[in-house]
C-alpha cells in the first residue's frame, strides 16, 4: 500500500478523479481515508487540513493502520526564490521544520552541545531527506509542459507565510536554513513520523505563490491549477514504486 497525503481536499481533487475502486472509512470525527487503485497499484490516500499537527496524525494512521510501505505528500507551497514561477514544481530533497527552536536550550546532560534552528533533541534530527529512490523516480516523471521542476530544501512551520514576512524571515529563518526553496505547513511533520517509522517519504510540491506579489491573493487564484501540476509525478512514482 502506498500513502498519498495532502493538506486540503482541493489538493487531492486529481487523485479523486483517478483512483479507481474507491472506499472511504473514516477515523475520528474529521479525518477521512479513501483507499483504492492508482497505476495499477493499491493507495490510500487522505486530505489531513492545514498544518503539522493532523499532518503527523494522518501519517501515523496511515503507517499503523493501513500500513503504507512509502508515503508522498502532494500539494501546494509557497516559493522562495525570485526564479519560480507559479506552478512550478519543487521536490522536497529535503525539510526542516522552520518554527522548531530550541537554539537557547541546553540540556544538564549535554551542556556544550549546541542546538540548531530545526533540530529535534536527543535524536538530532534536523534535516529529513527524502528516500533516494523516490525523488530518483520524481525526477525523471513526464511533467505538464513549460512546468520547471526542480529539487530542493522545504521549509515547514505554523504560519501562512505573507510576501512581507517572506522577506523579513530572510535573515533569522531561511538563511540559518541554507535558504530553503519553498515555504508550507506540513512536510516536516509527516517526515518525522516517517522517520520514526522508517518509512520512504517523499514531498512534491506546486508553487502556488512567489517571492514577490501578494502570496495571499496568489494562492487562492493559483491553488487548484497548482496542486493538479503535480498529479502527474505522484502517479509516475505511485506506478514505479
Ligand atoms: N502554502 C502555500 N503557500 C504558502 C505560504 N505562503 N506560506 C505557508 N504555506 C503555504
Amino acid at each position: 500500500m502506498i500513502g498519498i497525503m495532502a493538506a486540503m481536499p482541493v489538493e487531492v481533487e486529481k487523485l479523486k478523479a483517478h483512483v479507481t475502486d474507491q472506499e472511504e472509512r473514516m477515523h475520528g470525527s474529521c479525518f477521512k481515508f479513501t483507499t483504492g487503485k492508482l497505476a495499477g497499484k493499491s493507495v490510500v490516500f487522505a486530505a489531513a487540513n492545514v498544518g503539522m499537527v493532523f499532518a503527523g496524525s494522518v501519517a501515523t494512521t496511515m503507517i499503523e493502520v493501513y500500513k503504507v510501505q512509502s508515503l508522498l505528500f502532494t500539494g501546494v507551497a509557497g516559493g522562495l526564490k525570485p526564479e519560480q514561477s507559479v506552478g512550478d514544481l519543487v521536490l522536497g530533497a529535503d525539510v526542516v521544520n522552520y518554527e522548531f527552536d530550541c537554539r537557547a536550550f541546553s540540556f544538564p546532560f549535554e551542556p556544550d552541545y549546541k542546538y540548531q534552528l530545526g533540530e529535534l533533541p536527543f535524536l538530532k534530527w534536523r534535516f529529513f531527506e527524502a528516500d533516494p529512490r523516490m525523488l530518483a523516480l520524481a525526477l525523471e516523471a513526464p511533467r505538464p509542459d513549460g512546468v520547471k521542476l526542480t529539487s530542493g530544501r522545504i521549509a515547514s512551520g505554523s504560519i501562512f507565510v505573507t510576501t512581507d514576512k517572506k522577506k523579513a524571515m530572510l535573515a533569522s529563518v531561511w538563511e540559518p536554513l541554507g535558504f530553503p526553496d519553498a515555504v508550507e505547513m506540513e512536510n516536516a511533520g509527516v517526515a518525522q513520523i516517517c522517520k520514526a517509522y522508517d518509512i520512504p517519504y517523499l514531498s512534491v510540491r506546486a508553487i502556488s505563490d512567489l517571492i514577490e506579489g501578494d502570496a495571499n491573493e496568489d494562492f487562492n487564484t493559483f491553488c487548484a491549477k497548482a496542486a493538479d501540476n503535480v498529479f502527474p509525478i505522484i502517479e509516475h512514482v505511485v506506478k514505479c514504486l
